[in-house]
């Protein structure tokens, strides 16, 4: 199958490589000015187009720009021709839907959204992590499904179906599964650091590696430990204060998770609704 991918950045260049190793004929990418060098580095013979040209000579466009460019270039190869009677328009976002596809379908393309369900700071992570990755694949129709399970598994993929109108909340699942654990464990290393603790990423390491394991091997209720499923009231209010003094922006988030560790722990049998109940009390004075 003949394929551009408009937008050759991390997760366009994985894939076009992915589909090339596969077997598939990659005949020509995108994108800024970036693009070529990294095109030549990853997928040498490939020729580095306009966008609009890009579309124009394959079947099966995908679309890996960022988000926020996703509508005006898609738009923009349609009206420039890009999008072929009977072809494919594939994006890759995880949280646009199909209808981010619209110009495509009016030139007469399937949509189909592929989403890999991984994180890729670099295009070497995004070459390798590709492989095994979970995918979300959303289709209008039976013909679009197949096709979609197939592209999926051809770029190195485990494919699932997603609805089109899950496609907001499963993103908002990913954000919390990848960024917010990201950025709950910059707040960690920051507040180790103003307790000395001489190096917090190394230190916090073996503690956030052993967690995930258990995650994956428990499941999060079995997994949570800590002072809320224990009911620890004493403790709690400690950490808090200390916290209002070092750093009063992490007060709220951290009683925003403690209620919902505090749910967690109820609704898996280990902390009593009265006691849980004490504890938010406690928590409304902090809010
Ligand atoms: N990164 C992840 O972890 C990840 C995971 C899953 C899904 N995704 C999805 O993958 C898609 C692409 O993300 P990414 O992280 O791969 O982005 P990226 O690395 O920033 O790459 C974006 C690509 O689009 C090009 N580009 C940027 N603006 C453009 C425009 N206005 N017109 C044409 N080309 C343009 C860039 O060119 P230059 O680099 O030359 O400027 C680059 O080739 C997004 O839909 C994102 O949600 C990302």
């Amino acid at each position: 199958m003949d394929v551009a991918v408009v937008g050759a950045g991390r997760v366009g260049t994985a894939v076009a490589v992915a589909l090339r190793t596969a077997g598939h004929d990659i005949v020509a990418v995108s994108g800024g000015a970036a693009t070529p060098a990294r095109a030549a580095r990853h997928l040498p013979g490939v020729p580095v187009l306009a966008s609009v040209q890009a579309g124009r000579s394959a079947s099966v466009v995908i679309v890996a720009v960022p988000d926020d460019a996703l509508g005006a270039v898609i738009g923009e190869v349609a009206a420039g021709g890009g999008f072929r009677e009977g072809g494919w328009a594939v994006h890759v976002s995880g949280a646009a839907g199909l209808a981010a596809l619209d110009p495509a379908a009016a030139a007469g393309a399937h949509r189909l959204a592929v989403h890999p369900l991984q994180t890729f700071p670099t295009v070497e992570d995004a070459v390798q992590r590709l492989r095994g990755a979970a995918m979300a694949v959303t289709s209008d129709d039976p013909e679009g499904e197949a096709f979609g399970l197939s592209l999926a598994r051809d770029m190195g993929g485990v494919p699932f179906r997603l609805d089109d109108a899950a496609r907001p909340l499963y993103h908002a699942a990913a954000v919390f599964s990848s960024n917010y654990l990201v950025t709950v464990s910059a707040i960690a290393a920051d507040l180790f650091a103003i307790a000395g603790v001489p190096d917090p990423a190394a230190a916090m390491a073996a503690l956030q590696r052993a967690t995930l394991e258990n995650i994956e091997r428990l499941g999060p209720a079995a997994a949570l430990t800590g002072p809320a499923v224990r009911g620890d009231i004493t403790t709690i209010d400690r950490n808090l204060t200390a916290l209002r003094s070092a750093r009063p922006d992490t007060v709220a988030p951290y009683v925003a998770l403690c209620r919902v560790a505090l749910q967690l722990g109820v609704d898996a049998g280990r902390l009593a609704p009265g006691d849980a109940t004490a504890l938010s009390e406690v928590l409304d004075a902090w809010t």
